[in-house]
């Protein structure tokens, strides 16, 4: 008699080639649409259609991937369409998208090295030697590599992930110890960001990491600090400050900061501060001649972020926190007698993260197939199209911008008929306000065009020296965007105006 054929608790017909080739057929074709949304509906209209309970009886193969054909994806948003102009990168370069199939099918577990991930541990090395080459952090020799303490940076999920760490490393450099005995004195730990600017994820840090909300903003000219009041502010706060940030692409305009100029300030009143640079956007600059000085300086920085899933055109998601000097990671490492015993383990390094999956890999690939010279096209491109934007926006007599764009981003608001740019007073200023968070909204619901929207203070003075504005933002990080869509988005945005302006009180 024979053993009965051990079957898998989920078996079906299809063959599993056939099916993930399908798979990747509809991610493709979905990314090739030129509409943002196949459908638009509401919260309330999606979460009918789609949060219900589980079947008892399996679905087949087919029947589950057709359910998300066409339940599911036709509201999915697509970045890469030509009309999404509104935040950072698609993730399009074919060999990124490829290192990122190749990773969920190779299933590399990053948290060890010797039988987890006997080779994707030196290719996380690799990537995150070339990121700091390319920012100017020093490396040691590939001899001088014995242990993740000697590589100067891990891999994590998002800016905000890595922002995390560094304020970790800013803590334990000014409380040493602290990962063990927990924080004695709250008030030791303020950070200094530039108002009105900075990015959310270095408050929550502060509170996730138990340092508390203690946030000093400092005023800033043209989205950089004033330097003079940092100076002031430093010194008002002397021995209380555990770090100052500086933007390197703010998340809002992406002007980089006087990197150098803030550097100088700091070391000059406490050599003890951590400096840490927020490079999720401006590490564009680093791959092109013509950009680089922007961010002169940062390698002088005690640690950076960088967020290559926001400018490297690689899916979601992978961001690095770099140190410049490799061995501080040891005082935020854990030890376990459970795993991660061994020098090459990423999980000792990497906080907050256990299993992780291969994420560096899609950058790896992306990086060999573009090289030093592809990297800083693809950055001079992104300029370039921000600065084709800019000149648009300013021949179009009812747009006016509001950022010089260091990067990729252009901000800019409408002018309600009747008014025009420069000292507008209160009334002038909530009517134009109005109006631009009107048609923000409209765009939003109808969903043919996407331009983003937050709050920014008008640093330049393009409307009234110091206003809170809602303005629009360009975004230049889209491949498939090319003049004309740019030109038929403005006409867009006169259409709503035109339909809102008549509208507003
Ligand atoms: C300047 C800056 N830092 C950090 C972040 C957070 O990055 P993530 O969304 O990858 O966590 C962002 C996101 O927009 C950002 O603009």
């Amino acid at each position: 008699m024979h053993a009965p054929a051990i079957r898998t608790p989920h078996q079906t017909a299809t063959d599993p080639h056939e099916l993930l080739h399908r798979s990747l057929d509809i991610g493709l074709q979905f990314k090739a649409g030129q509409e943002i949304f196949g459908r638009r509906s509401t919260a309330g209209q999606i979460r009918d259609l789609l949060v219900a309970d589980l079947p008892v009886e399996p679905m087949t193969d087919d029947e589950v991937l057709a359910d998300f054909v066409d339940r599911v994806l036709p509201l999915c948003k697509n970045e890469a369409s030509p009309r999404f102009m509104g935040f950072g990168d698609t993730g399009d370069d074919q060999l990124a998208l490829a290192g990122s199939v190749l990773a969920t099918l190779t299933q590399q577990n990053m948290i060890n090295q010797s039988f987890d991930s006997p080779s994707a541990t030196f290719i996380e090395i690799t990537v995150l030697r070339w990121l700091r080459e390319l920012l100017g952090y020093a490396n040691p020799s590939v001899a001088q590599v014995n242990s993740v303490w000697d590589v100067g940076g891990m891999i994590t999920p998002g800016g905000t992930t890595s922002n995390t760490v560094a304020m970790m490393l800013a803590r334990e450099a000014k409380a040493p110890g602290t990962m063990q005995s927990g924080i004695v004195d709250p008030s030791q730990f303020a950070v200094v960001v530039p108002r009105g600017i900075g990015h959310y994820s270095v408050k929550a840090a502060l509170t996730w990491i138990g340092c508390g909300a203690h946030i000093i903003d400092v005023a800033t000219d043209g989205f950089r600090y004033h330097t003079d009041e940092l100076a002031r502010i430093l010194r008002e706060h002397r021995g209380r400050v555990m770090a100052v940030i500086a933007y390197a692409g703010d998340s809002r305009t992406q002007t980089v900061d006087d990197l150098r100029a803030v550097h100088d300030v700091v070391r000059e009143i406490d050599a003890k501060i951590w400096l840490h640079a927020d490079a999720c956007w401006g590490l564009l600059a680093a791959f092109s001649p013509s950009l680089r000085d922007k961010i002169d300086g940062i390698a002088e920085f005690d640690s950076i972020t960088v967020d290559p899933h926001k400018i490297m055109a690689v899916p979601y998601g992978l961001s690095a926190l770099l140190v410049r000097d490799p061995a501080v990671v040891r005082t935020i490492s854990t030890y376990s007698d459970l795993i991660m015993q061994e020098d090459f383990a990423f999980g000792q390094v990497t906080p907050f993260i256990g299993t992780k999956g291969w994420m560096s890999l899609k950058l790896w690939m992306m990086m060999l197939g573009r090289g030093r010279a592809g990297l800083a096209e693809l950055a001079d491109h992104r300029h370039e199209v921000a600065k084709t934007f800019a000149a648009l926006v300013d021949t179009h007599p009812r747009l006016v911008r509001l950022n010089n764009p260091d990067l990729a981003a252009v901000v800019f608001a409408y002018l309600p008929a009747g008014i025009e740019a420069g000292n507008l007073d209160a009334a002038e200023l909530g009517r134009l306000n109005r109006l631009n968070i009107a048609i923000h909204a409209r765009m939003l619901a109808e969903g043919r065009w996407h331009l983003h929207q937050f709050t920014l203070p008008d640093d330049l003075a393009r409307l009234r020296a110091g206003a809170v504005v809602h303005p629009l933002r360009f975004m230049a990080n889209n491949p498939a965007v090319t003049e004309a869509h740019m030109r038929d988005a403005l006409a867009y945005l006169d259409h709503l105006a035109l339909d809102l302006d008549g509208e507003m009180p």
